[in-house]
């Protein structure tokens, strides 16, 4: 359907989903465009606006300016910012104000953020009335090129991340690369990690596109960083198309997660998870190779491309604490972690199934050696 945003945006990328195909767009001085994707994708008179409050002042004050110069009604609603604040008791909080509000089935949900914001406000509106519609606006690199993409929301909880949760696909994503200027490097840097997973698992071009592109995107170059999300936007599109609810296929794009989440819980989310994800993968691609799947060489060309994100400090996270949130991981089966296993950059190995479970020494010796820094 060609609309006013669709024309302009550098990009737009369709994503098939059960309730429906929806778009992505992808371009810088999209979030003025807001109020037409809302009436073209999910009309409603009543919208919540959900933000953290960092992001809420700025990009979620702008939006909704926006929305209520267009004649919506909306409710903002803010929570304080980080991994923190991704749990039930947020959710609760936000629902209630809801409630309260007035807001009825006929709202829609509009969520301005970064990975943290799209999983949460995700679960608000997957959950709200039996479940309302949602816009992302995604505002970080990593949010952008994954998670506003393919439907999964959730919260963490006590024994790990993203434990509960639903599947609810988004009627449009509007991703304004204009805003990535306004992040920091470290935050910037956690979507290239991201990027680079999807080309490991999918796409060695892409793999290798990132990686050269890689001065550029640290630098904010904003067409390096459309040109970045789009394609790996388009590689997880795919993916989700053949298999939105993690039946088998989708769990490749967990590759470096299962140790990347037990990193990321065992550092009491101290440290970002596109960092941890990237520790993650070369552990995951290290007990590939340990397996004799994985080609030799290949984690060391993860190692190399991901050492913007994993070489700027030392990484303080006990070993055997990281594994034994291992289990918890929710690719799980009889209470045992699977693993994605590469057999190179650009192909999985799907022998065993996509995720296979894996002997403890092998998945120790991974995780003590990327922890101690091999
Ligand atoms: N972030 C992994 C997925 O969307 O399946």
């Amino acid at each position: 359907m060609i609309t006013d945003i669709s024309e302009a945006a550098r990009h737009t990328i369709e994503v098939s989903s059960a309730s429906g195909a929806y778009p992505v767009f992808v371009g810088p001085a999209l979030l003025d465009r807001l109020p037409a994707v809302v009436s073209t994708y999910a009309p409603a008179k009543r919208l919540a606006v959900i933000a953290d409050d960092q992001v809420g002042p700025v990009h979620g004050a702008l939006v909704a300016e926006a929305l209520i110069d267009a004649g919506h009604d909306v409710t903002c609603m803010t929570f304080p910012e980080g991994e923190a604040s991704k749990t039930r008791k947020t959710w609760s909080i936000l629902t209630d104000e809801m409630l309260d509000a007035g807001l009825g089935r006929d709202c829609v949900v509009v969520a301005v953020g970064g990975g943290v914001t799209t999983d949460l406000a995700g679960f608000v509106a997957a959950t709200y009335m039996r479940g309302v519609p949602i816009v992302q606006v995604p505002t970080s690199t990593l949010a952008m090129i994954d998670a506003s993409v393919g439907g999964k929301t959730g919260v963490d909880v006590r024994v790990g991340k993203n434990l509960v949760g639903a599947f609810h696909a988004p009627r449009a994503v509007v991703a304004d690369t204009a805003v990535l200027a306004t992040l920091d490097a470290t935050n910037r840097s956690e979507g290239l990690v991201e990027a680079l997973k999807h080309g490991a698992i999918r796409d060695e071009a892409h793999f290798t596109a990132v990686v050269k592109a890689a001065h550029s995107l640290a630098e904010a170059d904003a067409d390096a960083w459309a040109e970045c999300i789009a394609a790996s936007v388009r590689l997880k599109a795919d993916v989700v198309a053949q298999d939105e609810f993690e039946g088998g296929f989708r769990q490749i794009l967990n590759f470096g997660h299962t140790i990347g989440h037990a990193i990321e819980a065992a550092a009491d989310y101290r440290i970002g998870h596109g960092r941890a994800v990237a520790y993650g993968m070369i552990a995951e691609a290290r007990l590939g190779e340990r397996l004799g799947v994985t080609d030799s060489g290949t984690a060391d060309r993860l190692t190399e491309a991901l050492a913007p994100v994993t070489a700027r400090d030392a990484l303080d996270v006990d070993p055997s604490r990281a594994f034994g949130f291992l289990d918890a991981d929710k690719k799980s089966r009889g209470g045992r972690a699977r693993y994605v296993v590469l057999c190179r950059i650009g192909e999985v190995d799907g022998a065993e199934g996509w995720a296979r479970e894996v002997d403890d020494d092998d998945v120790k010796a991974a995780l003590d050696g990327v922890l101690s820094g091999w």
